[in-house]
């Protein structure tokens, strides 16, 4: 049988390494927050798992809703056109928004949403996200709350898809050349 990890050339994060940095994540979240409300917004469709892992790591009171947006398409390359998909179904007024991402990597994906959600008057809006790539930077964005910084390679695994795939990996790792060459 084909396994779908076969596709994967190195593994960046295990499995357990995820975890580890979802844990730390959370426990900054917590004591930043002391006890306030937050909303988390996971950006759909990356974000599902590590949204999942890391509500279930906070201790606060959370209430979670989803924006999909979408920058890259099928391809492995940012277009830096961001598209509403769905928007949130909560009023963000007064509410401490804390945006739950999987990676940034151009930044503009996040630099837009992020003006986006400041302009309908919550208390604050931060950012929390499982990946960086500070070397794909085209923006610059303030993130509070990172996993674990990168390299400048084409990710899959816990929620990064290639062409909508891999997305089920419960580790990262980067895509095998033969996969989309
Ligand atoms: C990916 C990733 C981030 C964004 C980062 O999402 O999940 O949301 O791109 O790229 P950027 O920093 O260059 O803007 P994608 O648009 O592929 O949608 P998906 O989450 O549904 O896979
Ligand atoms: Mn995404
Ligand atoms: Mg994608």
């Amino acid at each position: 049988t084909q396994d779908v990890a076969s596709d994967i050339e190195h593994v960046l994060l295990t499995k357990e390494d995820i975890q580890e940095r979802i844990k730390d994540l959370a426990a900054r979240i917590d004591a930043d927050y002391e006890g306030r409300d937050i909303l988390l917004v996971g950006v759909l469709k990356g974000a599902v798992m590590v949204m999942a892992d890391l509500a279930r790591a906070l201790h606060s009171h959370v209430t979670m809703d989803w924006m999909a947006v979408s920058s890259y398409g099928s391809g492995t390359q940012s277009s830096g056109v961001v598209r509403i998909l769905k928007d949130l179904d909560t009023d963000l007024m007064g509410k401490h928004v804390l945006i739950v991402e999987d990676i940034i990597d151009s930044g503009l994906t996040l630099s837009w949403l992020q003006s986006n959600l400041r302009s309908r008057g919550p208390a604050s809006v931060e950012i929390c996200t499982l990946l960086r790539k500070p070397e794909a930077a085209k923006v610059e964005i303030d993130v509070k709350y990172v996993g674990e910084e990168i390299p400048n390679e084409f990710v899959v695994g816990y929620g990064l898809d290639f062409a909508e795939k891999y997305r089920n990996l419960d580790f990262v790792g980067t895509l095998a050349r033969h996969v989309y060459e």
